[in-house]
């Protein structure tokens, strides 16, 4: 183990201040071994000389591949599932009885913390079972450029594949790209990714009807938890939809949404008194 608490300390510091992210004590390994390519591709023996000379000499992209390296991106198709049962069978059901015959434009929803792409891509095949193409836009979003560009690629992996998407969806939203699958074009043309950092405003594209914030508000502290929250309720249409990771809720954080029940699961509905 090269790591100085020294070393330690300033790489917790910046990734806090850049991401929100908490590195308590103890995760020093982890900063070693997500450092460590980063010092090899730079021609450094270990992490503590490769710390040392980025902040000897702090470039902006030297630091953001640090704390971009001290992201976790893990994420998988239609993860834990029952967000994306509620999505189909109650979320969106309700959000178009609200409309009316009429419509009023695209369901709008903003995929937060969207790392390689799973998740906005199945909420679009949930959604193209629902409304026409034209009926949806969405908007994902990442801190980390690197995920931001490989989910607009749209490709992956048989091995991430095989990590939960049906063979139904798989061959009806998918091509052969060589060695990897391509999600196709409709669902593709449906989402827009850009890098957003949560700390900051929302990104243009709402309001929203239903935003997915799942399994990041994990990584924050509960000040952090609930600005993000306050953010979000900006950006949320009246009666519209947030949906959080198995692990996260908005009780005893903020009151501004009403926990919905639905199957094994919860959503949560912006209140009428807090809706903009
Ligand atoms: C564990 S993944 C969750 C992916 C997906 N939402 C899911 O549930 O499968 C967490 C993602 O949050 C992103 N993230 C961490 N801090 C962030 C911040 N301050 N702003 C935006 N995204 C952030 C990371 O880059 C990472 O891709």
């Amino acid at each position: 183990m090269s790591l100085t608490p020294d070393t330690f300390a300033w790489v917790a510091d910046v990734v806090r201040r850049r991401s929100a992210i908490q590195l308590e004590l103890g995760k020093e390994y982890l900063v070693e071994s997500r450092l460590l390519p980063l010092a090899r591709a730079a021609g450094l023996a270990d992490v503590d000389t490769f710390v040392r000379s980025v902040r000897s000499a702090p470039h902006p992209t030297a630091v953001e591949a640090v704390v971009e390296a001290l992201t976790t991106n893990e994420t998988s198709w239609f993860r834990d599932a029952q967000p994306f049962t509620a999505l189909a069978d109650h979320v969106v059901p309700d959000l178009l009885a609200a409309r009316g015959p009429f419509g009023v434009g695209p369901l709008r929803i903003w995929s937060a913390a969207c790392s390689s792409g799973q998740e906005p891509y199945s909420i679009a095949m949930v959604l193209a079972d629902l409304v026409p193409p034209t009926g949806m836009r969405i908007v994902a979003t990442d801190l980390s450029q690197q995920m931001v560009d490989r989910a607009r690629t749209g490709r992956y992996s048989q091995l991430e594949v095989n990590r939960g998407l049906p063979a139904p969806m798989l061959v009806k939203h998918f091509t052969r790209a060589g060695a990897e699958w391509q999600v196709a074009e409709p669902l593709r043309q449906a989402i827009t990714f850009q890098k957003h950092n949560l700390l900051e405003a929302p990104p243009l594209g709402g309001p929203f009807d239903v935003v997915f914030l799942r399994n990041v508000l994990i990584y924050f502290d509960l000040a952090t938890k609930r600005d993000v929250l306050r953010r979000v309720q900006q950006v949320v249409r009246p009666g519209g939809y947030l949906l959080l990771g198995a692990a996260e809720t908005t009780i005893g954080i903020d009151d501004g949404w009403e926990r919905v029940p639905v199957g094994r699961s919860s959503v949560y509905r912006l209140t009428a008194r807090r809706a903009a």
